[in-house]
């Protein structure tokens, strides 16, 4: 149910935090341990490299994951489209352990790739929100997101606890390979929890930014580099899902290389800044926008941001910080849809399931 909300994105967006504190229960033991199912433990330490494959925001996840356990795990990750994985198979490791990233669990485009990995014989994980969907029956093991039900189509809080869930799976498998880690991930993770809150409170101020940048345009450009990029991609997903705004992520660095053509009085380029290693370049790449007529905003993180900076997040662990920098772009596109008199909820075209190919 709704409650008092007007939609159920703006609840689900709302209700971040607490599945994070939720996710960071259930994944805890009483001795402060992470407790994951062993025989998922052992699948991870075991592999000599990991495919992820989803759809969406999930995909999207799935980027940010590959980061993680990379980072942190020390194991090769790649990350595949589902609905492209069969035209594009990639040459397989001797021991691969293939991860299905899905909110609903029944992605017709995951499932099929599941199928075809389990006639040869690889073992598979699900990440999902529904245990006993198709794809967690399917898969040897399966992780709970615990987010409770995601009901409006644009995906909000499943994206935020994937991360989660995935970072949490990382320092695990780093654990067991008994990698010496500066990163505790529960407490950075409650660190999260209260950012989100503090920027679901700021709903005001992203009500404006999505007022004065997007209520009449045709078009919107979100950029970053490196994790920030990703966030960009979803960011550009959701605001093109619910207000049919044309929007598009596009790496910093990419912008010279065609992109910037796009560039006209007037259009708004949203940029992320919230690594240091890459802080000064992607601002480099907002003075070349600007120097072409963009309209552009910087959504920067405490510590790392400047005068004039749109919005500013609370200061996380640079590796988390997409849990907390797609808030306000989950906000800026549901008062952009809203304020363009978009069906939030259910837009057009789309289903909250997709359960054909
Ligand atoms: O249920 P799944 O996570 O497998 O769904 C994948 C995509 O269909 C889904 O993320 C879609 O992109 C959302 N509408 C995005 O908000």
């Amino acid at each position: 149910e709704k409650g008092t909300y007007p939609h159920f994105m703006l609840k689900e967006i709302d209700e971040q935090p607490f599945v994070i504190r939720k996710i960071i229960q259930e994944y805890q033991n009483e001795n402060d341990e992470i407790k994951l199912d062993p025989q998922i433990r052992k699948a991870m330490k075991t592999c000599d490299r990991i495919y992820i494959i989803a759809a969406g925001t999930s995909y999207h996840a799935g980027l940010l994951g590959k980061q993680f356990i990379e980072k942190l795990a020390n194991i090769p990750v790649e990350v595949h489209v589902a609905s492209e994985f069969s035209y594009n198979m990639p040459l397989l490791s001797e021991k691969p352990l293939f991860v299905y990233i899905s909110q609903s669990g029944e992605t017709a485009d995951s499932r099929s790739v599941l199928v075809q990995t389990k006639k040869l014989g690889h073992p598979a994980l699900t990440i999902t929100n529904v245990p006993g969907s198709t794809l967690s029956r399917e898969a040897d093991y399966t992780m709970h997101l615990h987010a409770g039900p995601e009901i409006a189509v644009a995906s909000t809080k499943a994206y935020t606890a994937q991360m989660a869930v995935l970072a949490i799976l990382a320092v695990d498998t780093a654990r067991a390979k008994g990698i010496n880690l500066d990163f505790d991930p529960m407490q950075e993770l409650g660190i999260v929890a209260n950012a989100m809150e503090a920027l679901t409170d700021q709903k005001e101020d992203l009500e404006e930014l999505a007022r004065d940048y997007l209520s009449v345009t045709r078009n919107c450009f979100f950029i970053g580099r490196g994790i920030d990029y990703y966030v960009g991609l979803e960011g550009s997903l959701k605001l093109k899902e619910i207000s049919y705004i044309q929007a598009e992520g596009f790496a910093g660095g990419e912008l010279k290389h065609g992109t910037i053509a796009l560039i006209e009085e007037g259009t708004p380029v949203i940029a992320l800044a919230t690594q240091e290693n890459v802080n000064y370049s992607i601002r480099g790449n907002v003075q070349e926008v600007e120097a072409r007529g963009a309209n552009s905003m910087i959504l920067s993180m405490k510590g790392l941001d400047k005068e004039g900076d749109a919005f500013v997040i609370p200061h996380v662990h640079d590796l988390l910080t997409p849990l907390a920098s797609v808030i306000p772009l989950q906000l800026i596109s549901y008062y952009a849809a809203l304020h363009r008199d978009c069906d939030v909820d259910k837009p057009r075209n789309l289903a909250k399931s997709v359960t054909v190919e």
